[in-house]
């Protein structure tokens, strides 16, 4: 058997890498558009980092685990083809700010089609609308020269989560698969589920309908973000009352029904997905009349976005109002630990914030490059996700400065602001960098991993997000 990926980023390439590591048996090829990447994963600096993924591709590549441009001997030759294309939010047109751009998953199809001479079962893998598998049916179908070719479609999504996705590969809550309920239908799904027992036990793979699958995912990462919305919802309310947001949390999570997980009051929450996913349902939603229903998930992505404005607007007024001229060291710009991915990160949003109060941002990051960072702050919103708008300058980079060492951009700074939960934060040596800074020296822990009452101690005034005020900060804050 052969696998085609189609899409090497980060969600087909840690996939394959796993699907090639366990099925010594089956040869995976991963193809990709773009040149740079390819040459990336066929080298030793991967394009992405995430722990334990290196050692799986050097196990499998060059095995039965290849990285490819070219596109169209491969997706000829595969037997199942995955695809893990970029599925952006469209930034223009009907839909806008809501809908999934489809264009990278018809250009696929238009692939698969142009170049098969024989049946494939075809895999999405990317997220996408529901319902999408009946367009793309009728791309392959329609665009196939040969009648004697069949398209069997799945929907497969991917539930990793970046930082953990090589165990969430290995061992997976469970793994979804999505089929016509008809008799090939089933044939197909059972060609896929054999891939998985490879290594995953038959009662961890679950099928459904198409359309079921589909909206799985969707409703999976609404739900997730949903609790990070009504956690960080909460923290408001715990400043505003003097309650702790941990202590809440904790209480809460005790409760069975509820579970401790996803209950960490943030910043706000990033990465490619949640936001995406969920003005995608909004958007399915409205497209379907269900107003009151769009308008319910649509204030899950409100309270994300108020959550990072409340936190810029803390970090003003506890300033005295005035940040304008004022060094802030911004430790950590990925949307979470240990990955250098930075789609959609809160920290987007808060340099912005103070950006356009005329900060001087220093920031540092243990795995995002300097090059990433000023794209990011140079482009708009849901851009990051459309490759030909990438790589634009920052018309203010001027006021950001990036720094290879947490001490060198706190330095002379007079506030520093936790953006990501790198462990090494918590490791630093705070009174070498409290002496270094500007007093008052400030510490906004936007990810509640420091040791607050050390830092105080030492004499910094911290604001912790959810957490009683310090006095400093309630005589300042209106
Ligand atoms: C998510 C889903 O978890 C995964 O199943 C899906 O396949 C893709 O989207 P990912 O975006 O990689 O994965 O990361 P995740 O761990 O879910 O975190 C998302 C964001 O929420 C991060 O910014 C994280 O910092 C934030 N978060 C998470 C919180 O703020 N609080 C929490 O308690 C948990
Ligand atoms: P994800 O996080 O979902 O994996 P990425 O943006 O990291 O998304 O990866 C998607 C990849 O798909 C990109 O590397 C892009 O170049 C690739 N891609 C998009 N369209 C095509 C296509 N028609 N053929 C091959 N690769 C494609």
């Amino acid at each position: 058997m052969k696998i085609t990926c189609i899409g090497a980023g980060y969600v087909g390439g840690p996939t394959m890498a796993m699907i090639a590591y366990k099925c010594p048996d089956i040869q995976v090829v991963v193809v990709d558009i773009n040149a740079a990447r390819i040459a990336a994963w066929n080298s030793e600096e991967l394009p992405i980092y995430e722990p334990g993924l290196f050692e799986i591709v050097k196990a499998a590549r060059g095995r039965n685990l290849f990285f490819s441009t070219d596109t169209q001997k491969h997706v000829a030759e595969g037997d199942i083809i995955f695809v893990s294309v970029n599925t952006p939010t469209k930034t223009r047109g009907v839909g806008a700010g809501k809908a999934a751009d489809l264009t990278y998953w018809e250009g696929a199809a238009r692939l698969i089609a142009s170049v098969s001479t024989t049946s494939k079962i075809v895999v999405e893998k990317s997220t996408v609308p529901v319902k999408t598998a009946e367009a793309i049916e009728k791309v392959l179908r329609r665009n196939c020269a040969d009648p004697n070719v069949a398209f069997e479609i799945l929907s497969n999504p991917e539930f990793l989560a970046e930082g953990t996705a090589m165990e969430d590969l290995a061992k997976p809550d469970r793994v979804l698969i999505g089929g016509k309920e008809t008799e090939s239908g089933q044939r197909a799904i059972g060609v896929l589920k054999s891939v998985y027992e490879h290594w995953i036990p038959t009662e961890r793979i679950l099928c459904a309908n198409l359309w079921s699958a589909e909206l799985s995912k969707l409703t999976a990462n609404a739900f997730l973000a949903q609790r990070i919305s009504s956690i960080n919802s909460i923290s408001a309310l715990c400043e505003a009352t003097g309650a702790d947001v941990q202590q809440v949390a904790h209480s809460i999570g005790t409760d069975s029904r509820i579970g401790p997980k996803f209950l960490n009051a943030s910043v706000g929450f990033g990465g490619s997905c949640f936001q995406k996913d969920i003005l995608n349902l909004v958007y399915i939603c409205e497209t379907v009349g269900l107003k009151t229903v769009a308008d319910y998930w649509n204030s899950v992505v409100q309270i994300n976005d108020y959550q990072k404005q409340r936190f810029v607007e803390r970090m003003i007024d506890a300033m005295f109002n005035t940040i304008s001229g004022k060094k802030i060291a911004v430790l950590g710009f990925a949307f979470k630990k240990d990955t250098g991915d930075t789609r959609e990160t809160p920290a987007i949003d808060v340099c912005k914030g103070l950006m356009a109060d005329n900060a001087l941002i220093n920031i540092y990051d243990p795995k995002v490059t300097e090059a990433q960072i000023h794209n990011d702050l140079s482009l708009g919103k849901f851009m990051w996700d459309h490759p030909t708008t990438a790589g634009t300058k920052s018309p203010r980079q001027n006021s950001v400065s990036v720094f290879k060492d947490a001490y060198e951009a706190c330095k002379d700074s007079h506030a520093l602001a936790v953006l990501t939960e790198w462990d090494e934060f918590k490791r630093l040596n705070y009174q070498k960098i409290y002496d270094s800074m500007m007093k008052p020296a400030f510490v906004f822990d936007g990810r509640n991993i420091l040791d607050h009452a050390h830092l105080r101690s030492m004499g910094f005034i911290v604001y912790a997000l959810g957490k009683p005020l310090d006095p400093f900060l309630q005589r300042n804050y209106s």
